[in-house]
């Protein structure tokens, strides 16, 4: 099946030309979705009908293992029985909208802040996999950041200090960091993990920040100077012109790589509105 891709910016994210991926199974078609992926690091696939099942076999067929120890199976119970198929939405298990002062709703608007999916974990997070179920009637959009296009506009001096660097993190730092605590039994599943502060995908040749706001201490820095330096490539990488938007309509499914972008959830009236998606995010670990 051939598949191509539209650019959505400059530097990264397409649309992929209309297919039912309930359909692909093929070796082919699998690899112009990895070819797409490493090129431009979010792919977006419209009009798609996943059961929760469906989602769950398609991102096996694409990319493998799946992350299961999310934050949210920290939290809660999950609705659908699977803490692989993540639920992301505002609505509790009878399907109510989740009121503001709720722990879940704290945890889960902390998705806001720019982050890579399940860094915190170690094989790390590869790709997620976020499908429209149910959408406000108002935007509430998700936004990336180019890694790689960030790492690129260094200067060649910051390239050669953070070469070698690597950095702890960890998702009850990044929680805390919003005033959103773990319990101690909550805290025990989410112990961290290290990652390289630069990282090379494979069928690239381009090096990527790999950054999040879990991002907690460098390991070879002292911690408030290593700090700083987080908070800069930060700033840095998340400059409007290394950043672009998916705006949601029912049944997209969007993919992304979490080691070559970043991504916040944008805000909306999340007391009025539902809005219902479900991700499945795969391992980082060496494909066949
Ligand atoms: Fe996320």
């Amino acid at each position: 099946m051939l598949i191509t891709f539209k650019k959505l910016h400059p530097s990264f994210m397409a649309e992929v030309s209309p297919v039912d991926l309930r359909e692909v199974s093929d070796e082919a078609t699998l690899e112009m979705i990895h070819k797409g992926m490493s090129e431009y690091g979010v792919l977006v696939f419209k009009g798609q009908k996943f059961s929760h099942q469906d989602q769950l076999d398609f991102a096996q067929r694409l990319d493998g293992e799946l992350h299961s120890k999310t934050s949210n199976s920290a939290v809660s119970k999950n609705r659908f029985g699977n803490d692989a198929l993540t639920d992301i939405s505002n609505v509790t298990q009878d399907g109510d909208i989740i009121s503001a002062n709720d722990r879940r709703r704290m945890n889960n608007i902390s998705n806001r802040i720019w982050h890579t999916d399940a860094s915190f974990v170690n094989p790390a997070g590869r790709y997620s996999m976020l499908f429209a179920r149910n959408i406000p009637p108002v935007r509430a959009d998700t936004e990336f950041a180019d890694m790689r296009a960030a790492y690129d506009e260094l200067d060649e001096q910051t390239k050669k200090i953070i070469a070698d660097l690597h950095v702890f993190h960890s998702i009850v730092y990044s929680r805390h960091t919003m005033g959103f605590d773990f319990a101690e039994e909550e805290k025990a599943k989410l112990p961290g993990a290290t990652q390289p502060l630069v990282k090379m995908i494979e069928g690239s040749t381009r090096k990527a920040l790999y950054l999040a706001s879990h991002a907690d201490y460098v390991v070879e820095w002292p911690v408030p100077e290593g700090r700083l330096l987080l908070k800069d490539l930060m700033e840095h990488a998340t400059q409007p012109k290394f950043v672009h938007y998916h705006e949601w309509t029912l049944g997209d499914l969007v993919i992304w790589d979490n080691r070559t972008t970043m991504h916040r959830a944008r805000p909306f009236d999340d007391i009025t509105y539902k809005r219902e998606l479900t991700r499945v995010t795969t391992l980082d670990i060496p494909r066949r």
